[in-house]
């Protein structure tokens, strides 16, 4: 593990049983309280964000905002918000998913993503993989391209990736 992952993964709080029983919580506050560890993931993320050459940055909510904001301003590209549905006010576009209980839906301001735009998609955490799916959906549905999908951390036992990656057409799945 590098020294960076290894400086992140130790400002990573481990919460049993949040918000419910049998839920290992990954808590992300103490790295974001730490400026050495926030500065160096924003840091990594941007790396990839100029390696893909990204042209706009998607932020999933809502922990996902904190770590993609910072990260656009860094690559001197433009942040683009994907809400649970019903907080954006102007023209969306919706992408209904299922959760293991029940079903959720994200939408985004179709006008802020455009057929010359390459987006990165960036979170906290890839789990099931459902909400970056969702979001890969809606980019597309935008017109855009997908040039990549970045999170801090990936549960590598709930199979995001392998969920994930066959709609990708080959753009890469980083977790930092
Ligand atoms: C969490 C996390 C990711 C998503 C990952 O968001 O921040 O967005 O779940 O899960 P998945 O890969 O199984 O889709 P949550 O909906 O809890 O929202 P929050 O960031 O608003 O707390």
């Amino acid at each position: 593990m590098t020294e960076v992952a290894e400086l992140l993964r130790s400002r990573i709080r481990d919460v049993p049983d949040y918000p419910e029983r049998g839920v290992m919580f990954k808590d992300i506050t103490p790295l974001l309280a730490d400026p050495t560890a926030f500065t160096a993931l924003t840091e990594s993320l941007a790396e990839l964000c100029t390696a893909y050459r990204a042209t706009k940055i998607v932020g999933l909510e809502a922990r996902g905002f904190i770590l993609a904001a910072p990260v656009a301003v860094r690559s001197g590209v433009g942040f683009v918000p994907v809400r649970k549905a019903g907080k954006l006010p102007g023209a969306t576009l919706g992408q209904a998913y299922e959760l293991e209980y029940g079903r959720a839906e994200i939408e985004v301001h179709a006008e802020d993503l455009s057929r010359d735009d390459r987006v990165m998609v960036i979170d906290d955490v890839l789990a099931t993989g459902g909400t970056a799916e969702a979001s890969v959906q809606l980019i597309r549905r935008a017109g855009a391209q997908v040039a990549g999908v970045a999170v801090l951390m990936e549960l590598s036992f709930l199979g995001g990736r392998q969920r994930l990656e066959p709609g990708l057409d080959g753009a890469p799945v980083d977790a930092i």
